[in-house]
């Protein structure tokens, strides 16, 4: 390690240290209770309902709708189910091609294989760090065609493209508006995980409804927790319903019967889980001002000590869910990351890209070199919130 890197990387980790006291070793982003979490919870307990019936689930999904003005929000066991169920929503079926992109968390892809279609791997650009729509275009119109029924084809495996899913990266939104305008020229379904993105914008609309559906997920390390779940967001009341039937195993209440009309599935979440969301919630305001804090003084910092740190461009809100910084190349990352880790403060790298993992090996892809090169030199940084502030 060269003397000036390694006094760079003293001096960041000194002020990460710094910024965040109550810590002996930094976590990269630890959960936070400021209000009523024990106090419902409590309230799950005395009063039973601590599975599906109870008040506090359609009490969270109301809080999610008012905050995100998303006219329907459905609450599910976590974010993964909450995509498988979109996709299904968006009207994917066996065999049908999904585009999303390369560079993305494991759940995304996921969430396409358990409906029996095919990942389709797009690049990402470098301005929000989401999918590219310049990239997209250009594959769609080298590879796609419209059929005679008005869906769009894969030129060379002939299956049918039904959707795509551009993804919020560490609450970055993603260059949704253009990228729903070629989706839309190409007869393609829109679903939006906005998984890290609760609190994030693109101009006044919040990430997730700018797509025909999207989703929420509140796992342990995002800046709202339920313990684990997730949130379908819609504003088509058709599709809202349909959803909340196929979460609830398409169960059609007959007096005493158990009827069920369709595959059904167990994913709602229950009233504990929400009763811990809606506290959350409750104090959502402070924990995005805090968090808004955080990146300003880590942008301060980066920018007097040759750092490259990733801002919100002019027209989009970020949650600033993970900061993020870029180092020169793959080799002062890993320097980085051993460097900080090793002295108690957590960083991570992105995630590997999708056709690098096993099972999506064999997957189409168009090229993906900013990707390559993004997952080679990003470096999450912590960012809970600072009860010091
Ligand atoms: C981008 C992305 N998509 C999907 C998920 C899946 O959410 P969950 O862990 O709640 O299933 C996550 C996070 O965990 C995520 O970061």
């Amino acid at each position: 390690m060269g003397m000036k890197s390694e006094t760079k990387f003293e001096k960041l980790v000194t002020f990460i240290k710094d910024l965040y006291p109550e810590y002996e070793k930094v976590p990269l982003h630890a959960p936070v209770f400021l209000g009523n979490e024990k106090q419902y919870l409590s309230e799950c307990i005395e009063t039973t309902y601590v599975s599906y019936v109870g008040r506090f689930v359609e009490k969270f999904e109301l809080e999610i709708q008012n905050f995100t003005k998303a006219n329907y929000a459905i609450a599910t066991v976590n974010g993964t189910s909450a995509l498988h169920i979109a996709l299904l929503m968006a009207g994917v079926e066996s065999n049908d091609e999904v585009l999303t992109q390369a560079l993305t968390f494991v759940a995304t892809t996921n969430a396409i294989k358990y409906c029996n279609a095919e990942p389709v791997f797009i690049d990402s650009e470098r301005e929000q760090l989401g999918m590219d729509p310049v990239v997209l275009s250009d594959f769609l119109y080298k590879n796609a065609r419209i059929g005679d029924d008005g869906f769009c084809y894969n030129i060379s495996t002939k299956r049918r493209i039904m959707a795509c899913v551009p993804v919020h990266i560490f609450g970055h939104p993603s260059r949704t508006t253009e990228i729903l305008s070629i989706c839309n020229e190409f007869n393609i379904k829109v679903v939006e995980d906005a998984a890290e993105a609760l609190g994030s914008y693109e101009g006044a609309n919040h990430c997730g409804l700018k797509g025909d559906i999207g989703i929420l997920s509140f796992n342990g390390n995002k800046l709202v927790t339920t313990g684990g779940g997730g949130m379908i967001l819609t504003n088509d009341k058709e599709l809202a319903e349909r959803a909340r039937h196929i979460t609830t195993t398409a169960r059609v209440i007959k007096q005493f019967d158990f009827f069920h009309d369709q595959l059904g599935y167990n994913y709602r979440m229950t009233n504990l889980n929400a009763a811990v969301g809606l506290a959350q919630m409750e104090n959502i305001s402070k924990v995005l001002s805090n968090k808004r804090k955080t990146a300003q003084l880590y942008a301060d910092f980066c920018r007097d000590h040759e750092l490259n740190f990733f801002e919100e461009k002019t027209g989009y809100t970020s949650n600033y869910w993970l900061n993020t910084i870029f180092l020169k190349d793959k080799s002062e990352r890993d320097e980085f990351l051993q460097y900080s880790n090793s002295r108690g403060v957590m960083t991570r790298p992105a995630w590997t890209l999708m056709p690098d993992l096993p099972m999506y090996r064999n997957c189409q892809q168009s090229k993906l070199d900013v990707a390559r090169d993004l997952a080679d030199r990003i470096v999450n940084l912590p960012s809970s919130f600072r009860s010091n502030e």
